[in-house]
Order: C-alpha cells, then structure tokens, then sequence
C-alpha cells in the first residue's frame, strides 16, 4: 500500500485511546488527509441514549468544517479500529463523506493483521443521494 495510506492509516491508529467508548469498548480512530496537507482527526464519542453516539469518521469530519475547511477539502480517510476484518464505515457516515467529500476521496480501511484496503467514497455509495433535485 502507498506511503500516504500506511501514514494516515498510523495517524488514525494513534488516536484510538482517546475514543469514548464505555457501552461498546470498540474504539475506533480516524484521519483525514486534507488537500492542504494538514491531517485532522477523529473518535467516536458514544451516549448512554446510544443513538446520540458519533462515529470517529463523523467526529473528524465536523472537526474539519468546525476549523474553516469549506467541503470538498478532504484527500483521504484513514479508518483504524480492532476488528479483525477491514472496518467499514456505517451508513450514516457515509452519507456524511457524500456531503463533504469528493466522489474519488481515498478511504482507507484496516483489518487486525494491519492490512489496508483502499476505497472511495463513490464505491462506498453508489448512486448517492447527493443534491434535492426538485
Ligand atoms: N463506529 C465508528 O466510530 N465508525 C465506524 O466506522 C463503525 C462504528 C463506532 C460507533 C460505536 O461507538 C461503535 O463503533 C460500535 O458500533
């Protein structure tokens, strides 16, 4: 895998101690890769009202528009966590990368053997629901 994948991929790792997750104790980290270069990251942040929880994609994302980065200024996405297969990021996330990313984004996924597996945001979400066309 390529060195802008295994480095985003370590950053996502590196957060992983930070998620707030006492109901699930399945953390999960990741990291954006902005067009600037900058990286910005995320965890999730879970609620007792477990529908109140924030994905780490979600947190990293809101963070990037919360710091001034307009949409579409994302490069890629780095999800690390501990499953032993490649983590995928929920629906809702999903749609949340449609709002604020490229089509062609890079995501990244890992599994427990460290492996990476390399996706974008069109092939997450195929005919997206992307603009109220009325
Ligand atoms: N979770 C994420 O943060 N990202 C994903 O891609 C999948 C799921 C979180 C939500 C919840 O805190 C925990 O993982 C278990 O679902």
């Amino acid at each position: 895998m390529n060195k802008e994948a295994q480095d985003l991929m370590e950053k996502a790792r590196s957060v992983l101690g930070r998620a707030y997750v006492p109901y699930s104790h399945f953390p999960v980290g990741a990291a954006l890769l902005m067009k600037d270069g900058q990286v910005i990251t995320g965890v999730n942040v879970e609620n007792v009202s477990f529908g109140a929880t924030n994905c780490a994609e979600r947190s990293a994302l809101f963070t990037a528009i919360s710091q001034g980065y307009p949409a579409k200024s994302v490069k890629a996405i780095a999800i690390a966590g501990i499953s032993q297969g490649f983590l995928s990021p929920c629906s809702i996330c999903r749609q949340v990368m449609v709002e604020l990313c490229d089509p062609e984004t890079a995501v990244y996924l890992s599994n427990a053997d460290e492996e990476i597996m390399e996706t974008t945001v069109a092939e997450l979400v195929p005919l997206a629901f992307d603009h109220l066309d009325v």
